[in-house]
């Protein structure tokens, strides 16, 4: 019944996926390794930058908006020369499924970046007991709630209405690992105030609370989408070779004025 909140749509052809790893594997100098444990990231991501154990930084920390935007003002122009198409589709493809315009919030916020799990080009394989570790994972990542609108407050204020509350989160799948990947999805608690809270709980006392969460697979050339705060996690519990990588692009939307804000 969870599963339901969520929605699939075919953006890329098998062709434009593989045109597009391999465009991303070409752009290793722009990979980002932030704990060294091969999990990538390519693009300016709020949810990394602008969160701490405590929730969001406060809107006085200009060394954090700074290191933020910084980012963002060397990537977008490469990845929006690079990927034209892809960010074409995804944005054609949602503007059809929301019934709304859908526009890139570029200028002043990231573009949808690239999470990569896997070995970069260079390294080639992952190391087997990194392999055996991530296979004895039930979550890839903690359950959370989405809410990486909170810290560009200033770009929201130019509109008359933002709806925080049944923003977008979305992710296409470009390439998975070889025995599948996908997302663990639990409840929706409400509004920006209760997903602060469960982001506030302790992950092993919202583990024990979580046991009836259902798996969402993607699919290569697919997004997958939701609206709202529902309650996610990355999944685990699939097995991967060496050389799997699970490539997706990552983005966000908040809906002001009747139409469609994207970003990262
Ligand atoms: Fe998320």
């Amino acid at each position: 019944m969870y599963r339901e909140a969520i929605n699939k749509l075919s953006v890329l052809s098998p062709k434009a996926s593989k045109q597009a790893v391999e465009t991303i594997l070409s752009l290793e100098e722009h990979w980002v390794c932030p704990n060294q444990d091969y999990f990538f990231t390519v693009g300016a991501f709020s949810a990394r930058e602008f969160f701490d154990k405590n929730g969001v930084v406060a809107p006085d920390r200009r060394d954090v908006y700074d290191f933020y935007h910084n980012i963002r003002t060397s990537i977008n122009p490469v990845l929006s020369e690079n990927f034209k198409d892809v960010y074409e589709s995804m944005r054609a493809g949602l503007e059809t499924a929301l019934g709304e315009k859908v526009l890139y919030a570029d200028e002043y916020i990231g573009l949808p970046g690239f999470q990569i799990l896997g070995p970069s080009p260079q390294q080639k394989l992952m190391p087997k007991e990194i392999v055996e570790h991530l296979e004895t994972l039930d979550g890839w990542s903690n359950f959370h709630v989405d809410t990486p609108y909170l810290p560009h407050t200033s770009f929201w204020q130019r509109f008359q209405t933002a709806d925080f509350n049944n923003a977008l989160t979305f992710t296409l799948s470009l390439q998975l690992p070889q025995s599948g990947s996908g997302l663990d999805v639990w409840k929706n608690p409400g509004d920006t105030e209760a997903g602060n809270k469960f982001n506030g709980t302790p992950s092993a006392e919202a583990q024990k609370v979580i046991t009836d969460y259902e798996f969402v697979p993607y699919q290569t050339g697919h997004l997958t989408y939701f609206t709202g705060h529902v309650i996610h996690r990355v999944a685990g519990r699939h097995r991967l070779l060496c050389d799997d990588r699970r490539i997706t692009v990552q983005g966000h939307g908040v809906k002001c004025d009747g139409t469609w804000y994207l970003y990262n």
